[in-house]
């Protein structure tokens, strides 16, 4: 006779877990001097079943379940990379006069490749968090720009897996030493904002390792990061929010991360192989999705949630299909990213205090750094006044302060940020004659002024308004609503702006095109025209003060790209494969993404992976590398000497890339592999000194499943961008 044993192991599960349920005597996971495994075990003893399945998805859209009864606390989300953005479902409903310090895009941090600025930008930022009585931020973002007109590059660190390692790191950093849990997101290959919520991403394991996972695996290795959010999209035909491969075979067994994952939030699909594969907190609580997931825009968009909801897991769990082994699990998980940041000893004392002036410092200095100039030609910037009566100052961007791209990452100032005019005539001063005209109206906005009749009038205005101005400054780019999530965005500018810089131009030798995007923009139709473009990214509150403090030379700008400007959209490895077909998305390029690709195919740049100019130049010398010849686990170390060779004070970035030039795969030509900003005054030299270790050397071999460093001469280029290599070494990996 079949035994009924389904029903029989419930009732014996269901006695087991009452009864562990009654540990009794003193608490020990309240003392503080015992480890935090210790603890743990104590209070999962005590811990019910349906207190566990509790905790392990979401109460409300940013929070969990806190059981009161222990002690055990909420985790109280909020977003996001750029600064604390309110939490609730709809910010719209929120409190009247929110606000906090809006910190510049995720690339123009990477833009300023200043890991100690960024660390204090994380720190800054978890004050606000925890000054709101916050315990877990939801960044940084990492994933890579594959795409040049992804959506979401704004609020990525670029196409460089080195770089935007670095700087997860030390954001990561920054966050927790405020007792705030740091969330790398969104894990993995996120990186089209085109039916995200579907794609089921197909990419090699090599090109994951090589591109997609480094961030990831520095942030765990390196910066400890409390938790991980997994992605929307399949990768390679596994959902990623239950999928075993991401989340437990590369997360827990080769990268050792002890910390929580969290899901995107409506990113689940099924309850026994979410909780089964990994998933440790599915958000938003289930709750909060009821009406929305009919929603025709929820629909539409492919959101899906509450799988992990107690109604549902508490059955998987008394049928069998989800082991209790495997909920505690999740919760030691919880408990240590809690125990760890000081989160479960601490009473949260929210002050309210936010916005700082030493929080707005850090801002504007991060705003100011990671400006990058671009083309300079005939020295047109930095602006004199003395040499100035009159400037135009013409675009959508002119009036407007466009602090972020649009999304969960968009945080509103708690300040009204000063629009460029604004901040312009503020630095000019009464002696110059400042005059305004719009040229073009923001694709979107001032739809009466979107007609050709009124764009032709918009461009003659402005026209007439440089030919009788002494320069000229256009503010172009796009907006929160050009550049936002859930839409990728156009490589071009935004109707109408291309007409407008090239009118404008024609009438006034002296133009300047600042530009606010979160990455490439094509330049074609106006380029040869223009004699200076400055990349302003999206810089957070300081929006219009920091583009104009590098105008006019009261900083020197010293941003440098973290991502590839293409000249054409087919320069792009992604372009034969975007948008995908059928929802299928093949990475075909692996791992030549960004200037790999391009030096690869032997594919010139518009401006190349880390260059930016300077109001000075810098001369490069006596490159040293050392050892000549290493064993496998010896470092080599690269020392030169950087010189101020122009009139004003400046920061240098030295870049070192290095090319293995003997291997049994193919390996692009040169890749990022240490990096250091130098800051020097006029005549200054100095000597900068950097090691490359193994991992400088090393592929990933998806034969052997494992990094591997081949024996063989390595090359080592010392350059100012991935494109001005200025002096060129090398070594020898023994044991051949
Ligand atoms: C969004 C984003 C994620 C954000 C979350 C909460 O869909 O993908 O980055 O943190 O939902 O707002």
């Amino acid at each position: 006779m079949k035994t009924r044993r389904p029903q029989a192991y419930a009732v014996v599960l269901v006695a087991l877990a009452v009864l562990s349920s009654c540990q009794t005597g003193p608490a020990r996971y309240l003392d503080t001097t015992l480890t935090v495994d210790q603890r743990i075990d104590d209070l999962l003893g005590r811990l019910t079943l349906e207190e566990k399945i509790g905790m392990v998805s979401g109460e409300t859209w940013m929070e969990t379940r806190a059981v009161a009864r222990l002690g055990v606390p909420a985790l109280k989300t909020n977003d996001g990379p750029l600064g604390v953005r309110y939490w609730s479902l709809d910010s719209r409903t929120k409190p009247a006069g929110f606000g906090t310090t809006a910190f510049p895009a995720g690339v123009a941090m990477a833009a300023t490749w200043d890991q100690e600025l960024v660390e204090r930008e994380g720190k800054a930022i978890a004050e606000q968090a925890r000054a709101l009585g916050r315990n877990m931020l939801l960044g940084p973002t990492v994933n890579i720009a594959r795409l040049p007109q992804w959506g979401r590059n704004f609020e990525g660190y670029g196409e460089d897996p080195y770089l935007a390692a670095r700087m997860a790191v030390a954001y990561i950093k920054g966050v927790q030493s405020e007792g705030v849990i740091a969330t790398v997101k969104h894990f993995a290959a996120n990186n089209q904002e085109f039916e995200r919520n579907r794609v089921d991403v197909r990419v090699s394991e090599r090109a994951l390792n090589e591109i997609y996972f480094p961030a990831f695996r520095a942030s765990i290795r390196e910066a400890n990061v409390g938790s991980v959010m997994s992605s929307y999209n399949k990768v390679n035909g596994v959902w990623a929010a239950e999928n075993p491969y991401l989340l437990t075979d590369v997360l827990r067994t080769q990268f050792g991360f002890k910390g929580l994952v969290v899901s995107d939030w409506a990113s689940t699909h099924t309850t026994v192989e979410t909780a089964n594969a990994g998933l440790d907190v599915e958000m938003p609580g289930a709750e909060s999705l009821k009406g929305l997931l009919n929603e025709p825009v929820f629909v539409k968009a492919g959101f899906m949630g509450g799988f992990m909801a107690p109604e549902k897991l508490l059955p998987a769990v008394t049928s069998g299909q989800v082991a209790q082994s495997t909920i505690d699990e999740k919760v030691r998980r919880i408990l240590w990213v809690m125990f760890t940041l000081g989160i479960f000893d601490r009473r949260e004392e929210p002050t309210n205090v936010v916005d700082t002036p030493e929080q707005q410092a850090v801002a504007r200095e991060a705003a100011v750094e990671s400006m990058v100039l671009l083309k300079n030609a005939g020295a047109v910037l930095p602006f004199s006044i003395d040499r100035l009566r009159s400037i135009a100052v013409i675009g959508p961007n002119a009036a407007v302060a466009r602090t972020g791209g649009g999304g969960s990452s968009l945080v509103e100032p708690k300040i009204v940020p000063v629009p460029p005019l604004e901040a312009l005539k503020a630095r000019v001063g009464p002696r110059v004659q400042v005059g305004y005209a719009l040229g073009c109206a923001m694709a979107g906005e001032d739809k009466e002024k979107d007609t050709p009749a009124a764009r032709a009038a918009l461009i003659k205005e402005a026209v007439a308004l440089a030919r009788k101005s002494d320069a000229a400054v256009i503010f172009a780019g796009y907006s929160a609503d050009t550049e936002q999530e859930m839409t990728d965005r156009t490589l071009a500018l935004p109707a109408g702006q291309d007409d407008l810089i090239q009118a404008v131009s024609r009438a006034n030798r002296r133009t300047v095109v600042v530009l606010y995007a979160g990455g490439p923009v094509l330049m074609d139709p106006w380029l040869p025209q223009v004699p200076a473009v400055l990349v302003a990214w999206y810089p957070g509150q300081e929006a219009g003060t920091a583009p104009v403090t590098v105008l006019f030379g009261d900083a020197n700008p010293s941003g440098r790209l973290p991502v590839t400007f293409i000249k054409a959209w087919k320069d792009s490895a992604a372009y034969p494969n975007y948008p995908g077909e059928n929802l299928t998305v093949n990475y075909a390029e692996g791992i030549y993404v960004g200037y790999r690709h391009a030096d690869k195919h032997n594919i010139e740049p518009l401006f190349p992976f880390g260059h930016g100019l300077s109001y000075t130049t810098f001369e490069y010398s006596d490159l040293k590398v050392s050892p000549a010849e290493v064993g496998a686990s010896q470092p080599v170390t690269v020392s030169l000497s950087v010189k101020n060779a122009g009139s004003v004070a400046g920061a240098e970035v030295v870049q070192i890339y290095v090319a293995d030039r003997e291997s049994s795969l193919d390996r692009p030509v040169k890749e990022l592999k240490a990096f250091g900003r130098v800051m020097l005054e006029p005549g200054e030299t100095r000597s900068v000194t950097f090691t490359l270790n193994r991992d400088a050397m090393s592929f990933y071999d998806d034969t052997k499943k494992d990094w591997v460093a081949e024996p063989g001469v390595f090359e080592v280029y010392a350059g100012s961008s991935s494109r001005d290599i200025r002096l060129k070494g090398s070594f020898t990996l023994a044991g051949k």
